[in-house]
């Protein structure tokens, strides 16, 4: 789908849809709703009279038009005063759904009066339009073309204001290639495990990079070995014959020459089974979304390409399978990590934390990093803390997380702080190596994010718990069942705004 613009009067559209958003203070009501009588005559003045229809926010309804506009789907948006970024993704995504659902092609939506920025506010009525209808449909077959569902081409975003033109585009332009990379994260998490394994994960990002202007070198099994990644070898082990580790490395260089990189590091655990202390039937297959933090950092590295944001960016992915095998690590194994650390592996399932200390070491033996962002389905504890509506956010830097926690309420990927207090670390010391991947139930999503900081240097680094966010259990305003994307946009917004 496609987000387009145009300056034109409301009066002079012709179409499929025309849909307005509504406040529902009364002179707000009266000033969106009075002009379109004009157009929409007696079906929606019976509506109005009716006061069926009162702009109270997600509210919805569908009058019927002309030959010229067939429809006028209007969106309560509630209060004015109470219209945020949020409420405009969330209405278009309404839009879009609806228009969708009643089979048209194309919607136009009237560009409402806000107090946000005419960019932004296009930004976000363009996300909330294009994610609502994200669908991972590739597997399904038709027997007829015409049983296939009819999908939505493209959303007209209409100002009748040509000073707003500018802005609207740029707006609409960015949001579309954000919610590009977004779909595009959705589309590896959502993919199953026979599809996306380390081998095609590293293709998919090789191909990004060669589209889009990035560079992508990708480290096999000798290479990895080489470098010392203990952790990554460790937990391949299960699946090594059949299915080798990669570590994907991405760079986009649009900052100067000499600027300190921003690394984003992501787990890319294609599948985790658990290993030999493997996890329960139920549920299992929800984990082939276990590389969902890879696919972000895919996935931001292809936005931040496109949008051309001057900084350096490094994306660092370690992949693997997490399977159990006769070659598998077992509990009581011990790793040695990339920077000489060792590790002992209490349970194998805890897999995540010992690939992502491979490559926070590699971030800080190649790489000196002005801040790192870790991103991983790290922890079942997470889910428990914080559910599917917050992210789990632990760091060293308060500068660095308020950074983050801003673009998290700007983009409504939200975060949320847990403590890394040093109490805890006692919880994941080991009787026979530096230090033991697992450190019992309670506070697991921190000693997880203790285990971690191990491996951290003298840098600003944030780790963020996506085991809740990442994987959606239900369909949500604008993001179905499934891989959520999450991270694409929150990190997009922190290095668009990152100077200042
Ligand atoms: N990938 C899982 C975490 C996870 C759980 C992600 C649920 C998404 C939804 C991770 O590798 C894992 O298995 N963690 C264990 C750690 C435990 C053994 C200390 C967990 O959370 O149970
Ligand atoms: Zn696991
Ligand atoms: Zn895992």
């Amino acid at each position: 789908m496609t987000v387009t613009t145009k300056i034109s009067a409301v009066s002079a559209l012709s179409g499929e849809a025309l849909a307005v958003l509504v406040p529902e203070d009364k002179t707000q009501f009266a000033a969106a709703t009075a002009p379109l009588k004009k157009i929409f005559h007696a079906p929606l003045e019976n509506l109005l009279a009716s006061g069926d229809f009162t702009g109270k926010k997600d509210s919805v309804c569908v009058v019927y038009g002309t030959k010229k506009m067939q429809r006028l789907i209007l969106i309560g948006v509630g209060k004015a005063s109470e219209v945020t970024h949020e409420r405009l993704r969330r209405a278009a995504a309404s839009a879009a759904k609806t228009a969708q659902k009643l089979k048209a092609k194309s919607v136009h939506i009237q560009f409402p009066a806000t107090s946000l920025s005419t960019e932004d506010a296009a930004q976000a009525l363009t996300e909330g339009a294009n994610l609502s209808l994200y669908k991972f449909d590739k597997y399904f077959t038709y027997k007829n073309e015409k049983d296939r569902p009819s999908k939505l081409k493209e959303v007209v975003l209409v100002s009748s204001n040509k000073a707003d033109e500018k802005d609207l585009k740029k707006g609409a332009r960015n949001g579309q290639i954000i919610s590009e990379g977004v779909c595009f994260t959705r589309d590896l998490a959502n993919a199953p495990a026979n599809e996306i394994y380390p081998e095609t994960l590293a293709a998919q990002a090789a191909e990004s990079g060669k589209k889009y202007g990035f560079n992508v070198t990708v480290l096999e099994k000798k290479k990895i070995e080489e470098l010392g990644m203990g952790g990554l070898i460790g937990v391949n082990a299960g699946s090594a014959s059949a299915r080798p580790p990669r570590f994907i490395i991405m760079e986009w260089n649009g900052g100067a020459e000499g600027d300190k990189p921003f690394v984003i590091v992501g787990k890319g655990i294609t599948f985790d089974s658990g290993g030999i202390s493997l996890k329960p039937g139920a549920g299992m297959a929800d984990m082939k979304m276990d590389m969902h933090g890879a696919a972000t950092v895919i996935g931001t590295l292809q936005t931040v390409a496109r949008l051309k944001l001057p900084v350096n960016v490094v994306g660092l992915v370690p992949t693997t399978e997490n399977m159990p095998s006769g070659s598998a690590t077992r509990p009581g194994d011990v790793l040695r990590h990339m920077n000489g650390v060792t590790s002992e592996v209490d349970n194998t399932d805890a897999e995540g934390r010992l690939v992502l200390a491979d490559a926070l070491s590699y971030a800080d033996k190649y790489y000196k990093p002005q801040a790192v962002v870790d991103l991983a389905t790290l922890t079942g504890a997470c889910v428990i803390a914080l559910g599917q509506h917050a992210t789990g956010m632990m760091g060293n830097n308060d500068e660095l997380k308020a950074k983050l926690k801003v673009a998290g309420d700007r983009t409504y990927e939200r975060v949320c702080e847990l403590p890394l207090y040093e109490e805890y670390e006692d919880q994941i010391k080991s009787d026979i190596a530096d230090v033991k991947n697992v450190g019992g139930r309670s506070a697991g999503a921190i000693t997880a994010g203790l285990f971690l900081k191990r491996f951290v240097g003298d840098w600003p680094w944030v780790h963020l718990d996506i085991a809740g966010t990442g994987m959606a259990e239900r369909e949500m305003h604008y993001a179905p069942k499934g891989g959520t994307g999450v991270g694409v946009r929150m990190l997009t917004d922190v290095l668009r705004n990152w100077k200042s």
